[in-house]
C-alpha cells in the first residue's frame, strides 16, 4: 500500500493543445505554480485477487470516465513494471472536482507517485513527471514544488517538468462556480486544434510567451511575469472561443473579476488575473499584497489566498492497511 499527496498547479503560461494524444506530448511548453492548498491524497493498494482496478473518489465508488482514466493509467504502470496486479485506488480531493481548479493535475500527480512506489517504478521527479503526464498533461507539473517548467520535448523521454527559480508570488483564487465544467479540457483542446483558424498562431505565441516568462522568472521581474500571465490567459480563452462550435469557459462574473483586477492595478496594487478551463479566477500577486487583493475580491465569491506548495510526495500515514483516515 502506498499513499501520496499532491497539489494542483496553476499555469502562468498555459498548456492547450497536444502534439501526440497517446504519449500526451504538448504542442508547446508551459510554466506553472504548484499550490499549497486543495490537496489530493491517493492510496494505491495492490490486490492480485482483483480482476479490474477499483476506484473510490471522495468516499464513493466511481464508475465513470474518471475510473476509466485511472484504469488506463494503471495499465501503463503494469506494462512498465511487469507486475500484472490490479489495485484498489482511493482518492480524496479538497478542491471541487472538474471546476477548472486542476484536480486532474493533483490527482494524476498523486496517483503517479503512489503507483510508482506500489509497483516499483523509478521514483525520481523527472520519471514521475513523465509518468504523471500520461494521465493528465498538466499533472507533469504538479510533481514539482513551486514554479515548474514543463518542456514540450521531442518525445516521451524529454517531455517532463522541472523546477525553475522565480520571485516570491502568491495567488488569490476566486471561486465563482464549483460545478463540473460542460466540456472537458481534453475534448476542448482537441476541438481547438481541429477547428480554430488561430491554433497555429496560438502555439507560436505560447512558445514566445514561455521564452519571455522564463527570462522574467530568472530576472525576478514580477511585473513582467504578471503581464505575461494575464495576456496569455486571455489569448487561451480567445482561441478556445474561436472553436467550431464555440466554447466559452469564462462567465460574466469571471469578466467582472478581470475588470476588478484591472481597477486594483490602476490604484497601484500589482495583481494579474488568469483562468483555466472554467469560470474561476486566480489572481497573481506579490506576497505583501495578497491579503488586500483577497479582501477586495471577496465580494465576487469565496476567496483562497494560496502560496507555493510542495511537489507530489509519498506520505507515511502511520496507519495499518485498511484503517480509515
Ligand atoms: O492537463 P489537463 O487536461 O487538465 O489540461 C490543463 C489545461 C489548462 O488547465 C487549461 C491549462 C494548463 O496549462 O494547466
Amino acid at each position: 500500500m502506498s499513499t501520496a499527496r499532491a497539489f494542483p498547479n496553476l499555469a502562468l503560461v498555459k498548456y492547450w493543445g497536444k502534439r501526440d494524444e497517446v504519449l500526451m506530448l504538448p504542442a508547446a511548453g508551459s510554466l506553472s505554480l504548484t499550490l499549497d492548498t486543495f490537496e489530493t491524497r491517493t492510496t494505491v493498494t495492490l490486490d492480485p485477487s482483483l480482476r479490474q482496478d477499483a476506484f473510490e473518489l471522495d468516499g464513493a465508488e466511481n464508475t465513470g470516465d474518471a475510473r476509466d482514466r485511472v484504469r488506463a493509467f494503471l495499465d501503463l504502470v503494469r506494462e512498465r513494471s511487469g507486475n500484472a496486479s490490479h489495485a484498489h485506488v482511493t482518492s480524496t480531493n479538497e478542491a471541487p472536482t472538474g471546476a477548472g481548479l486542476a484536480s486532474s493535475a493533483s490527482g494524476f500527480a498523486a496517483l503517479a507517485t503512489a503507483a510508482a512506489a506500489a509497483y516499483g517504478l523509478p521514483s525520481d521527479a523527472a520519471a514521475r513527471s513523465r509518468l504523471a503526464r500520461r494521465g493528465s498533461g498538466s499533472a507533469a507539473r504538479s510533481i514539482i514544488p513551486g514554479v515548474a517548467i514543463w518542456h514540450a520535448g521531442d518525445g516521451d523521454e524529454t517531455s517532463f517538468a522541472e523546477p525553475i527559480a522565480a520571485p516570491e508570488m502568491r495567488m488569490v483564487i476566486v471561486i465563482l462556480d464549483g460545478t463540473k465544467k460542460a466540456v472537458s479540457s481534453r475534448d476542448a483542446m482537441r476541438l481547438t486544434a481541429l477547428t480554430s483558424p488561430f491554433y497555429d498562431g496560438w502555439i507560436r505565441a505560447t512558445e514566445a510567451s514561455l521564452e519571455s516568462m522564463v527570462s522574467a522568472c530568472r530576472a525576478g521581474d514580477f511585473t513582467r511575469i504578471g503581464r505575461i500571465t494575464e495576456s496569455h490567459a486571455l489569448r487561451m480563452h480567445a482561441v478556445i472561443a474561436s472553436t467550431d462550435p464555440p466554447i466559452r469557459y469564462l462567465s460574466p462574473a469571471s469578466v467582472a473579476v478581470f475588470d476588478a483586477v484591472g481597477a486594483l492595478r490602476s490604484e497601484g496594487i500589482e495583481a494579474y488575473a488568469t483562468a483555466d478551463a472554467g469560470p474561476n479566477i486566480a489572481v497573481l500577486t506579490r506576497p505583501e499584497d495578497s491579503a488586500t487583493v483577497a479582501t477586495r475580491l471577496s465580494v465576487f465569491g469565496r476567496v483562497h489566498d494560496v502560496g507555493p506548495g510542495p511537489g507530489a510526495e509519498l506520505v507515511d500515514t502511520g496507519e495499518p492497511p485498511g484503517a480509515p483516515r
